[in-house]
C-alpha cells in the first residue's frame, strides 16, 4: 500500500516561508511546492557548493529568493513581515557532523539561536498558522542500540551537530509549551529524518556526493567507515513527510504530536559499504571504491535506525521508493547532470515518478 501524498487543495495559493531553499532538501521542496501551486519565499545563505542544486535546477525561478542569515534577526524579521506567510518550513542549518567538530560555535549559533529566531517570528507574525522545524535522527542520545529510535526516546548528541539539533528540539518544545498550546495560537512541531540521498547534493564529507565525484572522475572512492549503519532514504521521502506534517499541524493544531520520525522501511537500514556497492552498480562503467579506515577519525555513531510508526499511523506517510529505486534515481540524476541535461526538468520528472510510484 502506498503512502499519503500532499493535498494540492491545501497548498494551492498557500504562502510558505522556507528557510534553507538554497540547500539540497530545500531545493527539492521548493520545486515540489511550486508544482502544488504554493507561493514560496526562500530565506538562506548563498549556496555553499559549486555546483549546487539551487543553480543547476534554477530553484530561484520557483520562489521569491532572499539571501540572508537566520542569525540576523532584524533581516529575518523584515523578510517575515514583508511576506506575511501562512506556514513556515525551517530547514536552514549547519548540517554536517565533521564541520561541526571544526566550527562548533557556527553550528550552535545557527542551529539553536537560528531556530529560536524562526520560532519567535512564528510567534510574532499573526498570519502564521503552523511551522515545522526540521531536525534529524541524530537528535537522539545514541546508545548504539539495535532498536530503532522512537519519538519519545531521550534526546542527546555527542558531536556538536547532533547536540545542536537536540537543543533545537528542546527550544521548539519550549515555544510550544509557552506560546503555541493556547487556542488560536499557531502550532509548531519537529521532524526527524534519516540520511537522505538523491540528486543535487554536493556537500563535503557526505557519502553520496563523495562517491559520485569519484565515479565521475574515474577514480576509486574512499570509504572511511564502511560498517556504519544508517537509515537511508531518497530526499523526496522526508520532503513528502514534511508537507503532510504541515497540513496536519494547520488542520488539527491542538492534536498535533510534538515530533515525527521519517525513516525508511527495514530494508533501508544498511551499512555505508552496501550503499557504495549499490550506487556503484547503478552508476555502471568502472565505478569502484576502496575501504581505507581512519583510526584518528572523529567520533561518529555506528548504528542508528528510526521507527516511523507514528508518521505512518498519524499522517498516512510511508516510504514510497525501495532502496534500489532510490539509488537508481540518484545515479540517473547525476548522470543527467554530467550529460548537461536540464536539471529542473529532471527534478520535475523524478518528482512525477515519485508521486505516481
Ligand atoms: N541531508 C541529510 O541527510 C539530512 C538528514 C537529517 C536531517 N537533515 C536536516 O535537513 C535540513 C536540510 O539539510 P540539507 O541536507 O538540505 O543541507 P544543505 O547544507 O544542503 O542546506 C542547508 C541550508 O541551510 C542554509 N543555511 C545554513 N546556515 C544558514 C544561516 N546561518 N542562515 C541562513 N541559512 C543558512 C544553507 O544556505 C542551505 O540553504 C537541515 O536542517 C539538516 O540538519 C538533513
Amino acid at each position: 500500500m502506498s503512502g499519503a501524498l500532499p493535498d494540492a487543495a491545501f497548498w494551492r495559493g498557500r504562502r510558505v516561508f522556507l528557510t534553507g531553499h538554497t540547500g539540497f532538501k530545500g531545493g527539492w521542496l521548493t520545486l515540489w511546492l511550486r508544482s502544488l501551486g504554493a507561493e514560496v519565499c526562500g530565506y538562506s545563505l548563498a549556496p555553499s557548493t559549486e555546483p549546487s542544486l539551487f543553480a543547476t535546477a534554477r530553484v530561484g525561478e520557483a520562489c521569491r529568493s532572499i539571501i540572508g542569515d537566520i542569525r540576523d534577526l532584524p533581516a529575518l524579521e523584515r523578510a517575515f513581515m514583508d511576506f506575511q506567510p501562512d506556514v513556515v518550513l525551517h530547514l536552514a542549518a549547519q548540517p554536517l557532523v565533521r564541520r561541526s567538530y571544526q566550527d562548533p560555535l557556527e553550528t550552535f549559533s545557527t542551529n539553536i539561536m537560528g531556530s529560536a529566531h524562526v520560532l519567535d517570528l512564528v510567534r510574532r507574525t499573526p498570519t502564521v498558522r503552523g511551522a515545522l522545524i526540521v531536525t534529524t535522527d541524530k537528535c537522539y542520545e545514541n546508545l548504539e542500540q539495535a532498536t530503532p529510535y522512537r519519538e519519545t526516546d531521550r534526546l542527546g548528541g555527542r558531536d556538536p551537530y547532533s547536540s545542536s539539533k537536540a537543543c533545537a528540539e528542546l527550544v521548539t518544545r519550549s515555544y510550544w509549551w509557552s506560546y503555541f498550546s493556547a487556542a488560536g495560537a499557531p502550532a509548531a512541531a519537529s521532524a526527524r529524518a534519516g540520511n537522505v540521498v538523491g540528486g543535487g547534493d554536493w556537500s563535503t564529507d557526505r557519502l553520496v556526493p563523495d562517491l559520485i565525484q569519484a565515479f565521475a572522475e574515474g577514480r576509486p572512492a574512499i570509504l572511511r567507515n564502511p560498517d556504519a549503519v544508517r537509515p537511508w532514504q531518497h530526499v523526496l521521502e522526508p520532503c513528502c513527510g514534511y508537507l503532510l506534517a504541515v497540513e496536519r499541524i494547520c488542520r488539527t493544531p491542538a492534536k498535533t504530536p510534538p515530533a515525527w520520525n521519517f525513516g525508511p522501511d527495514e530494508e533501508g537500514n544498511v551499512a555505508v559499504g552496501e550503499i557504495a556497492a549499490g550506487l556503484a552498480a547503478a552508476w555502471g562503467g568502472d565505478a569502484r571504491y576502496e575501504v581505507r579506515r581512519d583510526p584518528g577519525a572523529v567520533h561518529e555513531a555506528t548504528l542508528l535506525t528510526l521507527d516511523h510508526t507514528l508518521a505512518q499511523a498519524d499522517l498516512g506517510w510511508r516510504p514510497r521508493w525501495p532502496l534500489a529505486t532510490t539509488l537508481a534515481k540518484t545515479a540517473e540524476w547525476y548522470r543527467a547532470h554530467q550529460a548537461g541535461g536540464d536539471m529542473q526538468a529532471v527534478c520535475e520528472q523524478q518528482l512525477s515518478d515519485y508521486v505516481s510510484a
